[in-house]
């Protein structure tokens, strides 16, 4: 059984642009949780543009779900983090201006990095996995680090904008998925650009066993509620 974990960053996007305290992260995560997600992802920024300290501690303790939080390799980063004890992270490659993750980690030319952070996470009891393109010197790479898992970007799949792209990305991934499997007890995940068209395929790859999605999910829920939100308002003001 494939597993689902809820990328809720953008809940906190809409709350930082205003300042306020709403949309909560925490009422995200308690409706994934009721719909049966299996865990939430936050990612937090070195800029805490969006994901503060707090909503990771909040969705921890009042939610049963694990979180899977992720960071960039830097010191700082990991110590707020080891600090937090989430269940799992995910390290990624992290650019201040970069509108979203660029790219997965190049835990070979930064492997010093990467090494000193997966070992401060991993002393203090957090599931590490690496965000890393679905090659196979990242993945030999990833095995000699010592990582519970490995989270293929899957970006150049979802940007894929014609047939033939689509299927050298998915062979790509296929091809490294198998590798893993054969070389190594790692989890194999995966993220990036997932949404409601390109999941159906890449669901076929059976080696995969969690998939971290969020962008997509939060555009459908606006999609879906604005219906209620515009009706509930008009309420309000005695419209109807
Ligand atoms: N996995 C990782 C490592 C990410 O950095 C992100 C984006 O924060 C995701 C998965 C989710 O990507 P998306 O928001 O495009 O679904």
């Amino acid at each position: 059984m494939v597993r689902l974990g809820v990328n809720i960053d953008h809940v906190a996007t809409v709350r930082e642009a205003r300042k306020t305290s709403y949309p909560s992260p925490l009422k995200a995560a308690f409706i994934a949780e009721e719909a049966g997600a299996d865990g939430i992802t936050m990612h937090i920024r070195q800029d805490k543009r969006h994901i503060q300290e707090s909503d990771i501690s909040d969705v921890i303790s009042h939610t049963l779900l694990p979180v899977n939080v992720e960071l960039a390799t830097v010191p700082e980063m990991v110590d707020i983090v080891s600090n937090l004890k989430p269940a799992h992270c995910c390290l990624v490659p992290e650019r201040v201006e970069e509108i979203t993750t660029e790219g997965g980690l190049d835990i070979i030319k930064f492997s010093s990095e990467v090494s000193n952070a997966i070992n401060k996470l991993k002393s203090n009891n957090i599931f590490v996995s690496l965000f890393i393109e679905p090659e196979i010197d990242l993945i030999e790479k990833a095995i000699d680090l010592g990582v519970d898992a490995i989270e293929f970007n899957t970006s150049l799949y979802s940007d894929a904008k014609n047939k033939d792209d689509i299927e050298l990305q998915l062979k790509r991934i296929q091809k490294a998925a198998e590798f893993t499997v054969k070389n190594s007890n790692l989890e194999i995940h995966a993220g990036h650009g997932l949404n409601y068209y390109n999941i159906k395929f890449i669901r076929e790859i059976n080696e995969i066993i969690e998939y971290n999605i969020g962008h997509s999910i939060i555009a459908r829920a606006v999609n879906t509620g604005l219906y209620n939100a515009v009706y509930e308002m008009r309420k309000l003001l005695r419209c109807i």
